[in-house]
């Protein structure tokens, strides 16, 4: 049997440092190669899982003993039974009736959508214009689930939304900490404020729903494919509340997960001047002056790659937690029922056993034929198993797409001065506002055909 390396932290003032400075000690373990570590304070048992084969054994093939932490339970008042947060039989069927929505033949029609919003934001944009880049790629992303899931201009028709969302996530961001039970009082009281915010967006919600009900021929979007969505039985139909649910956890992790992610790629860029040459040339060589169309997500073979080498070193969903149901044996060690797991991929992305100068920006590695033998879960950005993330494939034709429209037409530098750094809340987003200053590259283009 294979051997762990094993670490106990215990006390108090253990958890509270870790509590405080969670990448810190995540940069601390990951770099000195420790696969578990198992952290004690009082009754509360945490245990660290960080090698890609016991991630693996949790997320994927004993996943019928974990159900979510406590962070994401916690956020019930808000998400309700939406996929995110069910489990068991309901998780399952949930799932199937959601899938629709998500194939690839789908995806080609979100992506013509994520093209012309993209590029309807970045022709707003003037040359040598200062942005917070991170406000900018937030309401890009948002107007892009808006408009995707049900067919809704989020910041001109339907504001509302956007408040009632920004306000939902904020109490959630309260919520979902992995050391809620640390703060019972602050459960409570964030989750009234989660449960206000959720009454405003089931409101708008039920319009719109209703609105799909009396004209279905108006409408081919997402919300659309879930309402009319059917399982094998032939009776799969979601009930209203389930409906509210799903969409509701479809905007939500729908859209500050890719912000994040794109913001971290330009700021990755703006530092490689290197890298982005390359990306322009593959760009004009694959687009040649036009707008891409969804066969070129493919195509974009390189820019794949920083989009996926910015979800390595900043991955948004930079820790990843299950409680066990009953006793387990992970590894070499005995983790007690109701013990809390925490699978970070921010710090197996780092770890320097499965990764070549895992601190350097290197989108090359991608394409070099040795990464093969990597472990696979040594990445695993979307989770793994039958949680993984449903928007995977849609996430990453946005952040290529996006990446794509926009540095066809303007560079992004980095205004100097800045104390740029990650702060681990619900996502790993910029603890501050990235400023970045724009330089036009090009005149607008063609559209695509
Ligand atoms: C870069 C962008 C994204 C990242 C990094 C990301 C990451 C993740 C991760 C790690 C999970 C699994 C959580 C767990 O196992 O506890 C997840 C689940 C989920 N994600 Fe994403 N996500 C992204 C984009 C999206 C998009 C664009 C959508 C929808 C349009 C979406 C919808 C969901 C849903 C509904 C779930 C729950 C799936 C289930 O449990 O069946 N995500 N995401």
């Amino acid at each position: 049997m294979a051997e762990y390396r094993t670490e106990s932290l215990r006390g108090i003032r253990e958890f509270l440092r870790f509590r405080k400075s969670p990448l810190t000690l995540l940069h601390n373990i990951a770099s000195r190669g420790v696969d578990v570590v198992q952290i004690t304070a009082g009754k509360r048992q945490i245990f660290f899982v960080n090698h890609p084969n016991l991630v693996r054994d949790v997320l994927v093939t004993h996943d019928w003993n974990f159900i979510k932490g406590p962070g994401l339970r916690a956020s019930k008042p808000l998400f309700g039974s939406g996929l995110l947060t069910s489990e068991g039989e309901l998780h399952r069927r949930q799932r199937r009736l959601a899938q629709p929505a998500f194939h690839s033949a789908r995806l080609a029609e979100y992506a013509r959508e994520i093209v012309e919003l993209g590029t309807a934001a970045s022709q707003g944009w003037s040359n040598g214009q200062e942005v917070a880049v991170d406000r900018e790629m937030m309401q890009l992303t948002l107007q892009i689930v808006g408009r995707t899931l049900f067919t809704a201009d989020v910041l001109h028709e339907a504001k509302d939304i956007g408040d009632a969302v920004t306000g939902a996530l904020h109490h959630f961001r309260q919520l979902n900490s992995p050391f809620i039970q640390a703060a019972q009082f602050l459960r409570r009281w964030a989750s009234a404020r989660a449960r206000r915010s959720r009454v405003r967006f089931e409101d708008l919600l039920s319009r719109i729903i209703a609105d799909h009900r009396a004209h279905p021929e108006r409408y081919n979007d997402m919300l659309s494919l879930l309402m009319a969505s059917d399982d094998e039985t032939g009776t799969g139909y979601m009930s209203d509340e389930l409906l509210l649910d799903e969409a509701l956890t479809i905007f939500l992790a729908g859209h500050e997960t890719t912000a994040n992610a794109l913001t971290w790629s330009w700021y990755l860029l703006a530092q490689h001047p290197e890298v982005e040459e390359k990306l322009y040339e593959e760009i004009e060589d694959v687009l040649q002056g036009k707008q891409p169309t969804p066969e070129d997500v493919l195509k974009l073979r390189y820019t794949g790659e920083i989009f996926r080498e910015a979800l390595r070193l900043y991955p948004p969903a930079w820790i990843i937690g299950r409680e066990a149901v009953t006793g387990y044996r992970l590894g070499s060690t005995e983790v007690p029922a109701g013990s809390t797991l925490l699978m970070s991929p921010y710090a197996m992305h780092r770890d320097p056993r499965f990764w070549n100068s895992p601190e350097s920006f290197l989108p090359e590695r991608w394409a070099d034929p040795l990464a093969a033998n990597r472990p696979k879960f040594a990445f695993f950005p979307f989770g793994a198993g039958t949680r993984v993330c449903i928007g995977e494939h849609f996430a990453i034709s946005e952040g290529v797409l996006l990446i794509a429209v926009i540095a066809q037409q303007w560079r992004l530098h980095l205004v100097p001065g800045q104390e740029i750094s990650p702060e681990p809340q619900i996502t790993l987003r910029p603890r501050r506002s990235i400023h970045m200053r724009l330089e036009k590259r090009l005149e607008d283009r063609k559209p695509a055909h």
